[in-house]
């Protein structure tokens, strides 16, 4: 059984009249146990809205419209808040895109990192809870970690702040870690020592859901791909299928756009156009304002997810045959 299932997953905002206008649409994929699924697209694709649907901490506008979102076999969609607070930050944990905003400056790190072992062990004793603290701080490359403690996070650099996050986002051993964008803030020395980290953590961890702007990141990490476009999946894989033999068009648009990691975010995407907001969706395809290769029906009907090969889905009308999945 995988660990995370998406199954037609659909979401929305409502605007101020109550109107909901949908972002997320019919979203399908899974995670296996111990595996990393890198969910990539351009900025406003929906990777976050994906990350934090699963762990219910979406924005107040937004609105779940259909599907399930199974996490150890279980619908986090109709888990009640008390039971989601007992697997978040402990089986489900996440590093958030601004880690700068997420740590409370009036609190030592210390305090905050041995707060996140204390509320799903309440029992631990505190030299236990200093002590694991320390081994997680040590654990993502922090030097002198016991001094460390005491300090307060505008004592720490950003790339310090970011291990932090890491180290409170793994200190109880999640069965899955979503890291979301966790290197993008960062300049490209740290951006290369937190992938140094995060690949460590593979296996340890668990299971790795990264998402992210960066198909070089993606390649060194991830064993699955679901590329995102406005806020659907358009094609599916694993990583050799996606880098080897991408189909559709925003896929090989991506790839031919791979950044180095010495090129910055701004010179990403060489695919002309941006992607729309959820208020100029077309009826169609939603990458077809964009797409060399639209053809009529392209802009009349949303295409099918198809399995066009081993584990290889595509939703694209240049690829009308296979499997509905
Ligand atoms: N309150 C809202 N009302 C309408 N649309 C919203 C609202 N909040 C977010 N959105 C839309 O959701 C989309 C952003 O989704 P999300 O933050 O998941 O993107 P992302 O792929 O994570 O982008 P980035 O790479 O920039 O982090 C955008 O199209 C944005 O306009
Ligand atoms: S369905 Fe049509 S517009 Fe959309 S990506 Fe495929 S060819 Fe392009
Ligand atoms: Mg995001």
């Amino acid at each position: 059984m995988p660990l995370v299932e998406f199954h037609n997953y659909s979401m929305g905002f409502k605007d101020d009249d109550g109107n909901v206008s949908n972002l997320i649409d019919n979203l399908s994929f899974s995670i296996d146990e111990g595996k990393a699924l890198g969910v990539v697209g351009e900025s406003g694709c929906g990777k976050s809205m994906t990350s934090l649907s699963l762990m219910r901490l979406l924005p107040d506008a937004a609105v779940v419209q259909s599907g399930k979102i199974l996490f150890d076999g279980k619908n986090v969609l109709e888990m009640s808040e008390k039971e989601m607070e007992v697997i978040r930050g402990n089986r489900l944990s996440m590093i958030f895109q601004e880690p700068m905003t997420s740590l409370n400056p009036v609190l030592t790190i210390g305090n905050q990192i041995g707060e996140c072992l204390l509320l799903h062990h309440p029992d631990l004793a505190p030299d236990e809870i200093r002590a694991r603290t320390i081994r997680s701080l040590e654990s993502v490359g922090i030097n002198n970690a016991e001094a460390r403690l005491s300090q307060y996070p505008h004592e720490f650099s950003g790339g310090m702040r970011q291990r932090v996050m890491i180290a409170m986002a793994i200190i109880n051993h999640p069965a899955l870690l979503i890291a979301d964008e966790p290197t993008t803030a960062l300049d490209v020395t740290i951006q290369a020592q937190i992938l140094d980290i995060m690949k460590g953590l593979k296996g340890d961890s668990g299971g790795l859901m990264m998402v992210t702007h960066n198909l070089g990141v993606v390649a060194e990490i991830c064993e699955e791909v679901v590329v995102m476009y406005a806020g659907r999946a358009v094609e599916r894989g694993t990583l050799k299928a996606i880098f080897d033999e991408p189909l559709h068009p925003y896929t090989i648009g991506l790839m031919s756009s791979i950044p180095t990691m010495t090129s910055d975010k701004s010179e990403l995407p060489a695919i002309p156009g941006s992607v729309p907001t959820i208020y100029d969706f077309g009826k169609g395809c939603r990458f077809a304002d964009r797409c060399s290769k639209c053809m009529e029906r392209c802009m009349r009907e949303v295409p099918k997810s198809l399995l066009v090969g081993k584990d290889h889905i595509v939703a694209c009308w240049l690829y009308p045959e296979g499997e509905v999945v």
